[in-house]
């Protein structure tokens, strides 16, 4: 028996897999819980279709979940140019600007997304919101070369106030490391009328600062599940 949440997180996934993946595609896999109805639904089309497809991941959980369901892995050495990526989302604005790196994953998660013709977003409708921290409490992810945590911090605060964050690791003592071996921060924004375009640029010019979570100008498409099985679209 599923929750109302993961019900409207499967049937966006299942549209977008539908929607999107066609024969011989070059597929970007993005990270999360959303992500592995995705998967699910992807494996059976593949087995059932005999599609040809290649999984790009974006992080050590979307490489598994490939492995796991017997999915041709990729990567972009080999493919660097992907037909679509798809991935979850921490929240999404009214202009399509979203927050991601919830799970740490935001560096890669980026680089996939910007390697593909078209990044469709899924989520359940909880995700979608007018403005930026209205649903997502947790902050923007920032992530940070380690040595560099500390001025990384001071200088995000001082340039637009709020707070940044420390991630720490839940099963272990000390700070969260990301898959690429960093730390994140998360920056706690205040509630204000942000360009997140050029917030975006000014934080990743902070010498350390490796990625952000603002994903500005790159969903082609978001899918809103809904508890009653319905999909509603964004743009
Ligand atoms: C991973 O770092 C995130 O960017 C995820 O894509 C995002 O948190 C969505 O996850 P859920 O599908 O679990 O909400």
């Amino acid at each position: 028996i599923m929750s109302p949440v993961d019900y409207a997180k499967k049937v966006a996934a299942i549209k977008a897999i539908d929607e999107y993946i066609k024969d011989n595609y070059i597929i970007g896999v993005g990270s999360g819980s959303t992500i592995v109805y995705a998967v699910e639904r992807l494996a059976q089309r593949v087995k059932d279709e005999k599609l040809h497809v290649v999984c790009v991941p974006t992080s050590y959980q979307a490489r598994q979940l490939i492995v796991n369901h017997k999915l041709q892995l990729g990567d972009l050495d080999i493919y660097p140019k992907l037909d679509c990526a798809i991935d979850g989302a921490d929240e999404v604005d009214a202009n399509m600007t979203l927050i991601k790196g919830g799970g740490g994953c935001l560096t890669q998660e980026k680089i996939v997304a910007s390697c593909a013709k078209q990044f469709i977003v899924i989520g359940d409708e909880s995700k979608e919101s007018q403005k930026l921290g209205e649903k997502y409490k947790k902050g923007i992810p920032i992530e940070v070369i380690p040595m560099a945590y500390c001025p990384v911090q001071q200088k995000v605060e001082a340039l637009f106030g709020g707070s940044a964050e420390l991630r720490m690791a839940k099963m272990k003592a000390g700070p969260l490391v990301s898959d690429n071996g960093n730390f994140i921060l998360d920056w706690k924004f205040p509630d204000s009328q942000f360009d997140w375009a050029s917030v975006n640029t000014t934080i990743k010019m902070i010498p350390g600062v490796v990625e952000t979570g603002l994903f500005v100008n790159m969903a082609s498409k978001v899918y809103y599940g809904m508890a009653d099985g319905s999909v509603r679209e964004h743009k």
